[in-house]
């Protein structure tokens, strides 16, 4: 206990000397693209970090033991905490697991033993269909583990880099503990899909061709952590409670620099790149970042006004490092709101579970009276008038650029679903309309004086 203590206050430290203060969020109260990028910084959010009170919270009126009313949660959200803190159990308990000594039955839990479908399912890991939903069920839980393994071995990482397969599934295992099972949303399922995607668009002509193993390594890794330990809710509800992690970041990419952090935290524990030059490990851990810290949907503006410009100059030159890089940002960030341009039975699902993370959340913010976000009001809020809402400020504008880097066939499928997807909750927002009693007064005002312009795709 006391040396996982030492750990623990040592990564501490290592977050707070390393924490640097990023560019400050720009967007404006008045803007209506304001409203999405806030229900998107929700999107991103709900994980238990932040809300053990007996060990992190701050917020002097909430029990964040509510987060887990569920008696069966709790217990396995205590079992997880003493696991989080105790690294050096954990990286024994992970050791033994993956000498296959203990654990009667590991066959249900080896992600080596995952049944025939699902290494079936692994051979069309590139198909935009891909359904991660079933692949989780077909690996008991373990998709983000069994994927990400698996996308290594695919593009050669292991070999290339030399890696070490059983550090390597340590560090895959953790990465997928630490994310929380209960959101409903922000889970090793996001973070596995959002690495499919990307794995996806690395297969894209103008980005294989010009990629290097370095890039690929790290846009797996960065795809895989890019949500770690996301407590379920978003940056407003964390400074509104005086989260320790606002405070550690200063209000800023709060959640994205805590991902980032605990991905550099896993990183360094798994021991996975120890065999590389400390130069090349610190370069690893901060272009990671860069990434990462790209997904903060309040920066989208910043991001695709860089990349339209870049467009309309023509001026992208993928031999350039730099250029690379910022391609890969917006690959990892299309990845990470690619939800809407799934086939509809998948983006459905997606939809669902997002708007019960901030359903969730208003819940809370209605109990403790801490003011009901944007988005989260279960009495004023629907699915469909969300996901409307998302698609036209933040998901439209980016896949329209995104085809006109990579005017490719996934491109247009993607933005082939997108449409799609997009009448069908017109459709379902029509039919509560014609109900009666749903119709949100505020959003059919919103809906028709202004939305009016659909962005052009082109
Ligand atoms: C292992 O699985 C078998 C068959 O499913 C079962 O009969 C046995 O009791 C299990 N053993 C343990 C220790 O759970
Ligand atoms: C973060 O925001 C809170 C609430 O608005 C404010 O009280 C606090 O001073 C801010 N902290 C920093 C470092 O800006
Ligand atoms: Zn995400």
């Amino acid at each position: 206990m006391g040396i996982a203590l030492i750990w623990c206050l040592a990564l501490i430290l290592i977050k707070w000397i390393t924490s640097k203060r990023r560019g400050a969020i720009s967007y404006d109260s008045s803007d209506q693209t304001a409203l999405y990028i806030r229900m998107l910084g929700d999107v991103r959010v709900r994980s238990r970090a932040g809300f053990e009170t007996d060990r992190r919270g701050s917020h002097p009126y909430i029990d964040f033991r509510i987060f887990h009313s569920n008696s069966e949660i709790e217990v396995s959200v205590s079992a997880r905490n003493v696991r989080r803190l105790l690294s050096f159990q954990r990286y024994l308990r992970s050791s033994r697991f993956f000498r296959g000594i203990t654990v009667p039955n590991s066959s249900n839990i080896l992600d080596d033993d995952y049944n025939g479908q699902a290494k079936c399912m692994l051979e069309k890991v590139g198909n935009w269909n891909f359904d991660i939903f079933l692949f989780d069920r077909l690996t008991n839980g373990n998709s983000l583990v069994s994927l990400t393994f698996h996308l290594f071995n695919l593009h050669g990482l292991i070999e290339h880099f030399q890696l070490d397969t059983m550090k390597l599934r340590r560090f895959l295992v953790m990465v997928q503990e630490d994310y929380h099972s209960q959101n409903p949303y922000h889970n090793a399922v996001h973070a596995a899909d959002v690495t499919q995607a990307m794995h996806c668009y690395l297969k894209e002509p103008k980005l294989s061709k010009s990629l290097t193993p370095w890039d690929v390594l790290l846009s797996l890794i960065a795809a895989a952590t890019h949500d770690l330990d996301h407590p379920g809710v978003n940056q407003p509800f964390l400074i509104k409670t005086n989260h320790y992690l606002a405070t550690l970041y200063k209000n800023t990419s709060v959640l994205e620099n805590h991902h980032w952090r605990s991905a550099v935290g896993l990183l360094r524990e798994s021991g996975l790149f120890a065999h590389m030059s400390l130069e090349n490990r610190q370069l690893m851990e901060s272009q990671i970042g860069d990434l990462i810290l790209a997904t903060d949907i309040s920066q989208q503006n910043e991001y695709l006004s860089m990349f339209r410009s870049h467009l309309d100059r023509g001026d992208l030159c993928l031999e350039n490092a730099n250029h690379r890089h910022f391609i890969l940002q917006m690959a990892l960030k299309c990845a990470d709101i690619c939800n809407p341009c799934r086939t509809w039975e998948l983006s459905k699902q997606w939809s669902e579970k997002v708007t019960e993370e901030f359903f969730h959340q208003g819940d809370i913010e209605k109990k403790y009276h801490l003011g009901v976000s944007p988005l989260c009001d279960r009495q004023t809020e629907t699915i469909a008038n969300i996901q409307i809402g998302f698609m036209t400020y933040l998901v439209e504008p980016l896949f329209g650029e995104w085809a006109r880097f990579s005017n490719t066939r996934l491109s247009q499928t993607m933005l082939g679903h997108l449409g799609l997807n997009k009448a069908s909750w017109k459709g379902v927002q029509r039919e509560q309309s014609g109900s009666g009693d749903d119709v949100d007064a505020t959003f059919e005002e919103m809906d028709s004086d202004i939305l009016p312009q659909e962005p052009r795709l082109s």
